[in-house]
């Protein structure tokens, strides 16, 4: 048995966040499936939406948020998280993060914090370091963490379910006591307690085939969360970024938003800037009218891509500002200074997820979310570019202040340690990789950016079949991380279509053609599932 003050499942930006904030206040323990910079966190390229210059305000930054939630947003989270943004970037700051920054004009020298500009903001606030804004984030929050004695990182560890009160059958309150964690190196199953746990296990991108997303974006923590009676909310709202690279080699490469607030323009392979007549602000119109359109132009043309084209600005700019995207472009034989960029959407974050107030508090007590992981109302039926390192960074300061404020005493109800029983090593492992390729094609197909109810209930069965399948083969069989995420995205899968069919209405990204409108009925009123309802 491991026992600390504080369990954390997650290394990202809220996983981080959260531990650092505690570690004064007793021991930490952060689980993380591989190694301890990999989360989306560090593939973020665009930036931290936040307002902090004199040209910028609170209000502008909130009226965009909820112009791009399209009505589903809390207002009363949109202006806790817009106006302690600031603070909580300072602190970054001086833990280590270095922003990318700019000469002022006429200022001999002087320098001030670049701002980069994406789809749906009306003004410069996006704070980045080049284009590698997460890999920046990680390196400095890592930097601070190896500086705590107190906070313990357990790698190549994954959690398998969370341990609660109800599950071992007492009775009184729903509380977390910790998790079952896998050992992947050492093969073995360990037990973690600890009175307040932390899903910071960020979101989901890997249930659709095509995603954005590095490979631990599993949904880990809404399916345990789920699994362990917890609300779960709006995950029907799946955004697909409109800028995947398409190239046969390349796995996962996002050309970041910020390439078209620089000036780049969406084009159909015979040259149409096709954005024209689709949304006053075009190319940089929310990522939700974006990415709709790029799928309508790819399925009355039949090309397999659209075209981003930056070769309007110099190749100097280009180079320095996205030295990583113009990097890894090259590498696969494109020179985007001189040339157009195959690009096509793929899935991207989850606005939904686990129930949360703005403190990260769930409806289990002593468990809290944070981060992609969580739905706490700032992101409604779309989010706003570059908000979501903003949410993750202020809610898990947030939660850790809330805990700190009211300390949670350690139970004395006896956890069992896990038990495998009679199960085996897998006869068939083709099984699991079958499952794995089916769900995220079906989720593609049936649930992807435009959908109907024929091809969600289609979806449905088809979930159903293969979490059947799974769960004889999770019972029987001694554990995998490959069964694992398996479960768990069949999980994941299974919510998103259930929330999809609840909500008879299109909005923001949730766009079903047998109800092409806003159902007035549904405004400010989420979708909520719960085991067993
Ligand atoms: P993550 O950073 O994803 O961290 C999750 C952690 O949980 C990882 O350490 C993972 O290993 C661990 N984990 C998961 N499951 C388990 C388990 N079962 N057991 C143990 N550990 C587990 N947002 C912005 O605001 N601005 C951007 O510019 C931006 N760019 C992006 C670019 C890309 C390519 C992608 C994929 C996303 C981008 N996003 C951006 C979204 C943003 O990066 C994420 O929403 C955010 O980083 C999530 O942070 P997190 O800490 O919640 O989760
Ligand atoms: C990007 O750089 O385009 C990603 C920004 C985001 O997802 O917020």
């Amino acid at each position: 048995m491991k026992q600390f003050d504080f369990l954390v499942l997650g290394s990202g930006i809220a996983g981080l966040t959260f531990a650092l904030q505690v570690a004064p206040r007793g021991r930490v323990a952060i689980v993380t499936k591989k190694n301890r910079a990999e989360s989306n966190t560090n593939y973020a390229q665009g930036g931290i939406a936040s307002v902090t210059s004199q040209e910028d305000s609170f209000e502008s930054h909130v009226r965009d948020t909820l112009v791009a939630g399209a009505g589903l947003c809390k207002e009363n989270v949109v202006r806790t998280i817009v106006e302690e943004g600031p603070a909580r970037i300072q602190e970054l700051i001086e833990l280590g993060m270095k922003f990318s920054e700019r000469e002022i004009p006429a200022s001999h020298g002087a320098h001030e914090l670049d701002l980069g500009k994406e789809g749906g903001h009306s003004k410069r606030r996006i704070l980045h370091a080049k284009d590698v804004t997460g890999r920046e984030i990680e390196r400095a929050l890592l930097d601070a963490v190896s500086r705590q004695p107190n906070i313990e990182i357990f790698e190549n560890h994954i959690a398998i379910d969370l341990i609660t009160s109800q599950k071992l059958g007492y009775v009184g309150e729903n509380r977390c006591l910790g998790a079952y964690v896998f050992d992947k190196k050492n093969n073995h199953v360990a037990t973690f307690s600890a009175p307040v746990t932390v899903l910071a296990t960020g979101g989901c991108g890997k249930v659709y085939l095509y995603t954005t997303n590095p490979d631990i974006a599993t949904g880990d923590g809404v399916a345990m969360a789920y699994r362990a009676g917890a609300s779960i909310a709006n995950m029907e709202f799946v955004q697909f970024h409109p800028t995947c690279l398409y190239h046969p080699k390349a796995k996962s490469f996002l050309i970041s938003e910020a390439v078209r607030g620089e000036g780049g323009i969406l084009k159909s392979l015979d040259g149409k800037e096709f954005m024209d007549g689709v949304h006053p602000m075009k190319s940089l119109a929310p990522r939700d009218i974006v990415a709709r359109a790029i799928d309508s132009e790819m399925k009355k043309s039949g090309a397999d891509c659209v075209l981003l084209d930056i070769t309007s600005k110099p190749a100097k700019f280009i180079i320095e500002r996205f030295p990583n995207i113009y990097e890894t472009c090259l590498r696969y034989g494109i020179d985007i200074t001189k040339e157009a960029i195959p690009v096509v959407p793929a899935a991207h974050y989850q606005c939904g997820g686990v129930v949360t107030n703005v403190d990260g508090e769930t409806d289990i007590a002593g468990l809290f979310a944070v981060g992609e992981a969580a739905c706490t109302g700032l992101h409604g039926a779309n989010r706003l570019a570059s908000n979501s390192l903003l949410e993750a960074l202020v809610c898990a300061h947030r939660a850790a202040e809330k805990i700190i404020s009211n300390p949670r005493q350690k139970s004395d109800l006896k956890i069992p340690f896990w038990q495998s029983g009679n199960a085996t090593n897998a006869d068939e492992l083709v099984v699991v990789s079958h499952n794995w390729d089916e769900i995220r094609r079906l989720m593609w197909d049936y649930v992807g950016i435009v959908r109907t109810n024929k091809r969600l209930q289609r979806a449905q069965k088809r979930i159903a079949n293969l979490q059947e399948e799974i769960h004889d083969y999770y019972w029987n069989f001694n554990v995998t991380a490959d069964l694992l995420e398996l479960r768990n995205i069949a999980t994941v899968a299974e919510l998103i279509v259930r929330c999809a069919l609840l909500r008879p209405e299109s909005r923001g990204l949730n766009y079903n053609l047998d109800f092409p409108d806003l159902n007035p009925e549904w405004s400010q009123r989420d979708s909520v599932v719960r085991r067993g309802n």
